[in-house]
């Protein structure tokens, strides 16, 4: 590349909102983080590094004063930040992380792309991953505990981390559903090592594809930045010689665009808002739906630090939840299971891990001659993780829901399941 590099106009920037088609408040937020100059003649070099005005910077220094982190890298997915977190905490082969049995199967992912072997924990009834059965698992070879805040609800984060300190294992948050939720008072992200949020389409927040890595050690972080930017451009001197021993080695390309950060910086400026009227809908819509026998509430591990942005509960038998699927009343997986769909998150369908796939023919990382006892498990091998999240119903709200319209939904759950249970 020319040592010129190109500048993109305002002018270009507002004509790509339009072909975005975002909405008219998305368009001039994007609009007023892009002219963070308005009397510039351009928008900026489209790269973070090299650049006084770099977006993702902003982003990420915005973002560590709003969780409360001692360091943050944005980066590209979540998934990105997953493998960034597991690489800089040293995990690698001949290790195991534990994860939970419910989770989107990107956390697995992650664990095989970092070179390490997933053990996968249950879970219990507040859905997230279950600390007696992460103890059960720990062995010699133990390196981290992921634990997942699945739906923007909190895992037990004060009995995971005194299991990790009792062990000497790595904490890595994915934190990827539950951008901005707390427990007891502390932000998710920020209790463990590393804290992994998604900014894709469909989280909290979303700067298209995105990610954020939070981080409280300075060494790991240093690692975290080293993976995600080969080609170095995050050091004060890029082509120096290596600074501290175990500062440079190879990596990939996982920086975070500046669009994505416009889009990310317009987006963090409505978190709270966000967070907090999705948690007002779901304890309004909780205290107007009338559960008939057989079903009860998941209790969120702190209902006052979660999302909210989902009401789950538990029937007593997979078939109640299945006809309350099939009703269209609550969201799950009975239905879909019956009807041999295999959904993603949850680990009895990963034949990745079950059949042990690789993406080598040598079957890296399983067959590495450093991973021992590697668990051989089978669409079976988790009876009380499959046995709670059968009998799961979930209910969405929105930050836009009216008290109209939260009283239509709960008149409509409430009537229809005393229906279709009877
Ligand atoms: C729990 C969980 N972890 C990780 C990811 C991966 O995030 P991304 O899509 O940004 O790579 C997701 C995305 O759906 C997720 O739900």
């Amino acid at each position: 590349m020319s040592k010129t590099y190109r500048k993109y106009g305002t002018e270009e920037l507002m004509e790509l909102i339009d072909v975005f088609n975002v909405s008219e408040t998305g368009a001039a937020q994007i609009r007023a983080i892009l002219a963070v100059e308005p009397e510039a003649p351009d928008a900026g070099v489209f790269f973070r590094y090299y650049n006084n005005r770099s977006k993702v910077v902003e982003f990420e220094r915005q973002f560590a004063a709003h969780v409360g982190a001692r360091h943050v890298l944005a980066v590209n997915s979540g998934t990105s930040a997953l493998i960034a977190a597991l690489v800089a905490a040293g995990v690698g082969p001949g290790d195991e992380v534990i994860i939970p049995a419910y989770t989107f199967f990107a956390s697995a992912s992650a664990v095989v792309v970092a070179k390490a072997i997933p053990v996968i924990a249950d879970i219990n009834e507040s859905l997230m991953i279950d600390p007696d059965s992460i103890k059960k698992l720990i062995t010699p070879r133990t390196k981290a505990i992921l634990p997942v805040h699945m739906l923007g609800f909190p895992c037990e984060m004060d009995r995971i981390c005194e299991i990790a300190a009792k062990h000497n294992l790595v904490v890595i948050e994915d934190t990827a559903q539950a951008c901005g939720a707390t427990y007891k008072g502390k932000y998710l992200g920020t209790w463990g090592d590393f804290g992994c949020v998604s900014l894709d389409a469909y989280k909290v927040i979303g700067s298209g594809e995105g990610g954020i890595l939070t981080c409280k050690d300075d060494f790991m972080f240093m690692r975290a930045q080293s993976y995600h930017d080969t080609a170095a451009c995050w050091r004060p001197d890029r082509y120096g010689k290596e600074r501290v021993e175990g500062e440079l080695f190879c990596g990939e390309n996982y920086r975070m665009s500046e669009l994505s950060a416009a889009v990310a910086l317009a987006q963090l400026r409505r978190l709270d808002w966000i967070n907090a009227r999705t948690r007002y809908a779901y304890h309004k819509l909780q205290s107007l739906i009338t559960l008939p026998k057989g079903v009860k509430w998941v209790t969120p591990n702190d209902p006052d630090g979660m999302c909210g942005y989902n009401l789950a509960m538990l029937f007593d038998t997979q078939d109640m939840a299945a006809a309350a699927q099939t009703a269209g009343l609550v969201g799950g997986n009975a239905a879909n299971a019956t009807k041999g769909l295999r959904d993603w998150h949850l680990a009895w369908n990963w034949g990745h891990i079950t059949e042990q796939k690789s993406a080598t023919s040598e079957g890296c990382p399983f067959k590495c001659p450093f991973a021992k006892d590697v668990p051989k498990y089978t669409r079976d091998s988790w009876p009380v993780s499959r046995g709670i999240m059968m009998r799961a119903g979930t209910i969405a709200t929105t930050p836009d829901m009216t008290d109209e319209a939260i009283a239509r939904k709960a008149e409509t759950i409430s009537t229809g399941l005393e229906k279709c249970l009877k």
